[in-house]
């Protein structure tokens, strides 16, 4: 191993052990809102001094944060940054569903200037809470926040203690969070620097105190629907820092709540009927039997195949009428005459076979085809012995002929 490697490779495992080092514990509470804050700050310090650097520590950094081995975050888990130069932040309510695993967070940091990364890890231990879900839950439209601004501990802070004094309750925690452009709220003009409004749920153990109701007063109710402010009397609590919509407060006493599907109403044609949840196939499948298969495609037609079979054979065999019943069911008479025609064409045949020993003297050539002249035959030797025999067999082999003669006539 060369030097440099053992450089590379030594600055390798010190990267790792100091990554190690850099892990983070957190121990949020299931149903109560969770804010981690990824400053600035603290991952400059992870990034090399850059030597013609003016403005160091003002360098632009982004973050990117995910589940460890997944390209996202948890579904709970929501990440914030307006600007590279404003901190980070990360923040949901975590449920009770997820209580137990460890959920392991990766940050890696971007400087946007020297393109350099860093990476640490967040590790959030949800904790279970015995009084988990607070059953009072109230949720607040605040006009003049942006959600970033409402994350910040002290600002969090100063709004729970206003609520704490207008509801007086043992226990009160922050739920959740909402920008209003994820309820679908607008992006504000540039102007007056408005802000994007956000929702803030806050958990209480007692009822909701009069002051909180006030809003459901007829008279105020009145002056919801013609969009005026309603009349609420502990609204200068908020008014110094928090512009409160009273209009869009709303009161959920999670005991009472009855489920809102009981009653739906008819869909309609055009929308398919409800199947329930989606219930996907096991993964252990059966193995499938294939008996009734096996009967129907093999064992019957083999079976019908099989009593064809003998039922054929049977037939062919033992029930075949042979040449001895038809020979029994013909008059005697066309038997003879039947069997007589056949010894004479063996007859025939046997004579014809002898005379094609040599050619007829007939069929030879007397005039040469050119010149007309006569041609003696090619072998007179054989005219002599073959056209002989031929008319003395034909003559003395009458015999058969006429007795076959004889018998047709
Ligand atoms: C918090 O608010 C977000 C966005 O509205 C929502 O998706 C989430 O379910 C809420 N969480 C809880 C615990 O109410």
């Amino acid at each position: 191993m060369s030097t440099a490697a053992v450089a590379v490779w030594l600055s390798t495992v010190v990267t790792i052990l100091s990554r190690s080092h850099a892990d983070r514990n957190v121990y949020p509470s299931a149903g109560v809102l969770f804010v981690h804050v990824l400053e600035r700050e603290y991952f400059k310090g992870e990034f090399p001094p850059y030597p013609k650097s003016g403005d160091a520590s003002n360098d632009p950094i982004t973050f990117n944060t995910n589940l460890m081995g997944y390209p996202d975050r948890p579904g709970w888990l929501r990440y914030i940054q307006r600007t590279p130069h404003s901190d980070g932040v990360l923040y949901g309510s975590p449920t009770a569903e997820h209580v137990g695993k460890p959920t392991v967070i990766e940050i890696t940091a971007y400087n946007r200037r020297t393109f350099e990364t860093a990476r640490h890890n967040l590790v959030i231990n949800i904790m279970a809470t015995e009084e988990f879900p607070l059953p009072y839950q109230a949720e607040f439209y605040i006009k003049n926040m942006n959600v970033e601004e409402m994350l910040a501990s002290e600002v969090l802070g100063d709004f729970l203690g206003a609520v704490k004094n207008v509801w007086q309750p043992e226990r009160l925690n922050a739920i959740n969070i909402t920008s209003a452009l994820d309820r679908g709220g607008r992006v504000p003009l540039p102007i007056n620097n408005l802000k994007e409004g956000v929702y803030v749920m806050v958990g209480a153990d007692v009822p909701f105190s009069s002051c909180l109701r006030e809003v459901e007063s007829p008279h105020n109710q009145l002056r919801c629907s013609q969009e005026m402010e309603p009349v609420i009397s502990c609204d200068k609590k908020f008014r110094a820092q928090f512009h409160i919509d009273w209009c869009k407060i709303s009161l959920v006493d999670i005991t009472k709540v009855i489920p809102v599907y009981i009653n739906r109403p008819d869909p309609g044609t055009g929308i398919l009927p409800e199947f329930g949840e989606y219930d996907p196939p096991s993964e252990s499948l059966k193995s499938r039997d294939y008996f009734a298969d096996f009967l129907v495609t093999l064992a019957i037609p083999s079976a019908v195949a099989l009593v064809l079979f003998f039922i054929l054979g049977y037939t062919m065999c033992c029930r075949r009428e042979g040449v001895e019943k038809r020979n029994m069911q013909t008059p005697d008479i066309q038997l003879v005459h039947h069997s007589s025609i056949q010894k004479s064409t063996k007859e025939l045949r046997s004579m014809s076979k002898n005379r094609e020993i040599s050619w007829p003297l007939s069929t030879l050539p007397v005039f040469n085809p050119v010149s007309g002249e006569v041609v003696p035959p090619i072998h007179p030797d054989n005219y002599e012995t073959t056209s002989m025999p031929l008319m003395q067999t034909q003559t003395v082999q009458s015999g058969p002929w006429d007795e076959f003669v004889k018998c047709k006539n």
